[in-house]
């Protein structure tokens, strides 16, 4: 028998509610010859009221003992006083992110994919704008303004946004690797602010020499960050490939792509340390699940709360973590099957 170790991490407010039916579905693949060993354990808020802090280093060490990590969400108003550096609800996520050194944050967006097939009803956007629109977000995860020095004093406030080379060209090949899985390779579109930003100027020459030197097969373009929320909100399919941005900008730029689709919370993600198969990775490979949506404190405990990012979470799991691409794609026909249904959350216009 195969037993895989899976951490489920629930966290806050909605969490506990999606990762339930999530984990529903992840136990519809046990067989007498598969078992996954779930791993229930605090983070975010409700660690600091039972631990004192966002997570434990007992947590942490967990998720690298772990084949993959699920996480739903952390954070909520009754921790809002309690944000101070990595110690909030939410530097427990972002504690967890750097100890497993998962350095690319995948955030796909499609408006035929299972999570998008309500789109063609529930996005704000007319039809015509969003059909065919099919990008993933490539979000540098480990670095930038998340994770440089700080200074939280009464009357100033600094947050050190600095990236190394290493940094860029790591997560500039997985995006290239990405953009290479499909036929023909999708373009790469590299996001910063070059025109303002010191650490976006050496983001752009990083990017610039590492895919002229070693993907020059993979067309790149650079796009100033304001200008693609612009274009994404305008003429989002000019966006259709790999969107390669900065921890900060990738968070925000896949905040925005929910709009697409609607709702936040059909859009899952994957936080890696490279993809399978990836021989520079210089550990073995990690991987946390997550929704790109938070923790909606104000649908939290009503039962309300959409399941399908979660549970698409589930599947990225399953593909990336488990080598199960076929358990993977029965994940997301069934979302689609369901959502195509009419069976539906009330973020969906219920
Ligand atoms: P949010 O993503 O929690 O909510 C944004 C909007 O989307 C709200 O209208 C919410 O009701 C809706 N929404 C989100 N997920 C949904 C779901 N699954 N089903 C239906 N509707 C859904 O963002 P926010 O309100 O800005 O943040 C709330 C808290 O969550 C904050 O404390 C924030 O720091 C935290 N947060 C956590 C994560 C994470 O854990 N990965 C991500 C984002 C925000
Ligand atoms: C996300 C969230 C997190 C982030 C927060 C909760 C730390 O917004 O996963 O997009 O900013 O990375
Ligand atoms: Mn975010």
């Amino acid at each position: 028998t195969k037993t895989f170790n899976i951490l489920v991490l629930p966290g806050d407010g909605i969490g506990p509610e999606v990762m339930a039916e999530a984990i529903k579905v992840l136990k519809v693949f046990e067989t007498p010859e598969r078992k996954f060993e779930l791993r229930q354990e605090l983070i975010g808020g409700c660690s600091i009221d039972a631990y004192g802090k966002s997570v434990t280093e007992e947590v942490k060490q967990a998720a690298l003992d772990s084949d993959a990590v699920l996480f739903a969400a952390v954070g909520g108003p009754k921790w809002d006083n309690q944000r101070r550096g990595l110690d909030g609800p939410e530097g427990g996520l972002l504690q967890i992110r750097k100890a497993m050194d998962i350095y690319a944050n995948l955030r796909p967006c499609c408006s035929t994919s299972p999570s998008a097939s309500v789109a063609k009803e529930f996005s704000p956007f007319k039809h015509e704008v969003i059909e065919g629109v099919d990008f993933v977000v490539v979000r540098e995860n480990c670095g930038g303004a998340y994770f440089g020095r700080k200074v939280e004093e009464e009357t100033y406030a600094m947050d050190e946004w600095g990236y190394s080379e290493a940094e860029i060209q790591r997560v500039t090949r997985l995006s290239a690797e990405v953009a290479l899985r499909h036929n023909p390779p999708w373009p790469v579109i590299s996001l910063d602010k070059a025109n303002v930003l010191a650490s976006s100027r050496l983001w752009r020459r990083v990017v610039d020499k590492t895919m002229a030197a070693e993907y020059p097969q993979v067309k790149l373009v650079h796009q100033l960050a304001d200008s693609a929320s612009l274009i994404l909100a305008t003429n989002p399919r000019s966006l259709n490939g790999v969107i390669l941005a900065d921890n900060t900008f990738g968070d925000m730029i896949s905040d925005q792509a929910g709009s697409i689709v609607g709702t936040l919370g059909v859009l899952p993600s994957a936080s890696l340390n490279g993809l399978p198969g990836d021989k520079t990775m210089k550990t073995r490979p990690y991987g946390l699940y997550e929704p790109t949506h938070g923790s909606a404190p104000t649908i939290a405990g009503q039962n309300i709360a959409n399941p399908v990012a979660m549970i698409l979470c589930v599947a990225l799991m399953l593909r990336y973590s488990l080598n199960m691409e076929d358990e993977a794609q029965r994940v997301e026909d069934a979302v689609r099957k369901v959502l195509d249904s009419g069976i539906r959350t009330p973020d969906l216009g219920v």
